[in-house]
């Protein structure tokens, strides 16, 4: 399978500017306008066949093609599914997808089923813009925290919602969100807003209505294999957030997108040997939704509801095909509710009603379970493998069990990423995901991740991804020494192994 040699912008570049443009944008010819964010711009001419470990999307080998065709089939051979699935649907989504994706999420994350817990969404980053439009006012949400490094992608969404300039930083360590810049943060905003109590700047320029409404903060974090961090976040630290959560009026947005893929490494890394045995088929921790279950309402729900302050966006880009483009979000009943009551939903109800009826065929078949379970896990912890046993050198200990789509790591030496990655493109036509990419947006204090580099082991196949790694190590190690690398007889270049 061939990387993109397309002539798109890798890194995010003056089209990526979050400082709202006034004056027109000059016309690009269009051969030259990005067409997606990481496509790589990769010399056509290059000997070398291009490699990226930057573009975090599953291989093209993997999607369920024959699975979903069957389910496609059923689908349109039943009149009563495939009426439906053609027409404009509830707000709520695809009433068979809800039903089955309650019970499902139940399943497999121990928690009691209920169907008014979950809407079909257009996948998870067309979700984020609807929370936003929903639950949020530039004029009365005070800020956006978010988990650094971050997913990107995810800044531009809030920066379209108006929160370009509000975007701050929180550091994450080895268990996760750093609780106590969080709290000082909010702290701050809640002075200057008179105690929490409603103080200050509160004019808005949207009424919710009495089916949603407007939080005073959002946090947007990654819990389970962070993207890009791979990192998981505790219990513990997920109770914290939670309580910061519901003390300051903060909505937690969870891109809960990675949580079924999982496994149990294939090195000898791991920090202990506690994960052996774990069931792989139930998630290891409770989302913040789920910990809400028990808490009961919060302060800050109007009479009557139960809004919550935390929303599992989920993904089947992950799972079954990004071209999906479908999802579902799990939170208390009334944030569900109104979260289909945003206006682009209720003109036709939720987004991507054929491809849930599809996605609904293939979850009742059992077809999805068994292609995370026999085609998904094997071969992202194989590839994971891979990409660990020959970078074992600069990757710490690794949890007992892993997933996600990410390794993330601190360069030896003090090396620049951005240097780094110059060199890869030049020298050995592979791209890599520098840290800088990761800092949160529109932050000009916060961590600039200089010295990291992330690599997606999802996208390029296991030969291309060995080769990726063996050629970032040669670049690293001739960045390092001054000199190529000397392989020892009859072996090839180790990536990564042999630097220090
Ligand atoms: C954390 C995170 N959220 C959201 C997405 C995108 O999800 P979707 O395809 O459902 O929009 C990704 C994809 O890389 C991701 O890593």
């Amino acid at each position: 399978m061939a990387s993109s040699s397309s002539t798109a912008a890798e890194t995010p570049s003056s089209s990526d500017s979050s400082v709202p443009q006034a004056q027109p944008q000059q016309q690009q010819p269009a051969s030259t306008r990005p067409v997606n964010a990481s496509a790589m711009a990769s010399d056509p001419a290059h000997p070398k066949k291009p490699i990226n470990l930057l573009r975090g999307w599953p291989s093209a080998s993997l999607p369920p093609t024959a699975a979903l065709s069957a389910a496609s089939q059923r689908l349109l051979g039943n009149p009563s599914l495939a009426t439906p699935a053609l027409l404009y649907g509830p707000d709520p989504g695809f009433e068979p997808l809800r039903g089955a994706l309650a019970a499902w999420l139940a399943e497999f994350y121990g928690t009691p089923s209920d169907v008014e817990r979950v809407a079909v969404s257009g996948g998870a980053s067309q979700s984020v813009a609807c929370i936003l439009q929903s639950f949020t006012d530039p004029a009365y949400t005070r800020a956006v925290w978010m988990v650094a490094p971050c997913y990107f992608l995810a800044c531009p969404i809030f920066a379209d919602a108006g929160f370009g300039d509000r975007m701050h930083a929180v550091p994450e360590d080895e268990e996760g969100i750093e609780l106590a810049v969080l709290e000082a943060g909010l702290r701050k905003f809640a002075e200057e807003d008179g105690g929490g109590k409603g103080g200050g700047e509160n004019k808005c320029f949207k009424d919710p209505g009495p089916h949603r409404k407007l939080y005073r903060h959002v946090i947007y974090c990654v819990p389970s294999f962070s993207n890009p961090s791979g990192k998981t976040m505790s219990l513990r630290r997920r109770e914290g957030l939670l309580e910061l959560a519901r003390r300051y009026d903060a909505l937690i947005i969870c891109d809960d997108v990675y949580d079924m893929l999982q496994w149990q490494p294939t090195t000898t890394t791991s920090s202990s040997s506690s994960g052996e045995g774990a069931d792989l088929n139930k998630a290891l921790l409770p989302r913040l939704t789920d910990l809400e279950r028990t808490l009961g309402p919060s302060p800050h729900d109007p009479p009557g509801k139960t809004f919550g302050h935390a929303v599992s966006n989920g993904s089947f880009s992950k799972l079954a095909g990004p071209g999906l483009r479908t999802g579902w979000t799990e939170s208390a009943p009334d944030l569900a509710y109104g979260l289909s009551q945003t206006g682009s939903t209720r003109s036709g109800g939720a987004p991507s009603q054929f491809a849930a009826a599809v996605v609904y065929e293939l979850l009742v078949s059992g077809g999805l379970a068994a292609h995370i379970r026999d085609a998904l896990r094997p071969a992202y912890r194989r590839r994971h493998g891979l990409v660990v046993e020959m970078a074992r050198e600069v990757l710490g200990p690794l949890d007992d069990v892993f997933g996600g789509y990410f390794v993330w790591f601190r360069l030896p030496g003090g090396l620049k990423a951005d240097e780094v990655a110059k060199r890869c493109q030049a020298e050995e036509n592979l791209a890599i995901g520098t840290g800088g990419l990761f800092a949160v947006q529109g932050d000009a204090g916060g961590p600039r991740f200089e010295n990291e580099v992330r690599l997606c082991f999802a996208w390029e196949d296991e030969a291309d991804l060995e080769d990726g790694v063996t050629r970032l190590g040669k670049v690293v190690w001739r960045m390092l020494h001054g000199k190529p690398m000397e392989v020892a007889a009859g072996g090839a270049g180790r990536g990564l192994d042999e630097l220090k």
